[in-house]
């Protein structure tokens, strides 16, 4: 089974929620799912260590066993690009290290599901960009993208952007991260997918405050609405 870099077009579009939940829906279907947050920024100091929520997140509905120091080996507490956060920090970051990590998931699991900070122009050294871990580690992505209006212009400028770095693009999920839908709600699936040529996989729905956190019911709605089947992330109880 392949493995997908989980991009978005901004930072909390749901690329957590969709990873999650695609993780989950593989992990119900009895697939073994590896999940990889190289860094995560804008962690909460407990005492001194830092809680990578993202990862802390991936890891339980993933089922992951994974020591969370593989799945999320740079961790910065203030909330900047990873680049920015790191130097700040005095935190180097090696993509050499993200390699080893993402082998060492590859060696042990079926998929391996990677999440990114921001999008794909976001710094994560002083000199590399997101894509260029993305090309690093040679993965297809699945690019996350907000609903509403507004998401047709981030949306193609992901797309076009990673097609010209030489990036595959697997397919598009639009997030619906407020409950109002209107025309542009409406209409833009059907726009993005005529301008990109991508597939968009789905639409993830509008969950509600008190649904958000009951990992059940976020996959059930993976499950219902995602299409992963066609990007070869089969759902077939094995
Ligand atoms: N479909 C949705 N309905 C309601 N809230 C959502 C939805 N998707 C995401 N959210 C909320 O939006 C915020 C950002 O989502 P998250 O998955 O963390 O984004 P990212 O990983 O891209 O930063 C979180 O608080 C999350 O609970
Ligand atoms: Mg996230």
């Amino acid at each position: 089974m392949k493995s997908f870099f989980i991009t978005g077009t901004d930072t909390g579009v749901g690329k957590t929620i969709a990873g999650g939940g695609i993780a989950g829906v593989l992990r119900r279907s009895g697939k073994r799912v590896g999940v990889l947050k190289p860094f995560e920024s804008g962690c909460s100091n407990s005492g001194g260590e830092l809680i990578p929520e993202d990862a802390v997140f991936l890891k339980k509905l993933s089922g992951c066993t994974e020591d969370i120091d593989v799945i999320c080996p740079y961790r910065m507490e203030h909330p900047l690009a990873p680049g920015v956060a790191a130097e700040m920090e005095g935190v180097s970051i090696d993509l050499d290290r993200i390699r080893s990590c993402f082998k060492a998931l590859k060696k042990n699991y079926e998929t391996v599901l990677v999440e990114g900070a921001g999008g794909l122009m976001v710094p994560i050294t002083g000199n590399l960009l997101t894509s260029d871990l993305i090309k690093m580690l040679g993965l297809p992505t699945i690019i996350v993208s907000r609903l509403s209006l507004g998401t047709i212009n981030h949306t193609l400028l992901t797309v076009r952007y990673a097609l010209a770095c030489g990036i595959s693009v697997a397919g598009i999920i639009l997030n619906q991260i407020t409950p109002e839908i209107g025309k542009a709600e409406e209409t833009n699936p059907e726009v993005i997918k005529r301008f990109s040529g991508i597939p968009v996989l789905g639409q993830i729905p509008f969950i509600s405050k008190e649904k958000r956190n009951d990992a059940d019911f976020l996959v059930d709605v993976i499950q219902q609405n995602i299409d992963l089947n066609s990007i070869g992330l089969s759902q077939a109880v094995t």
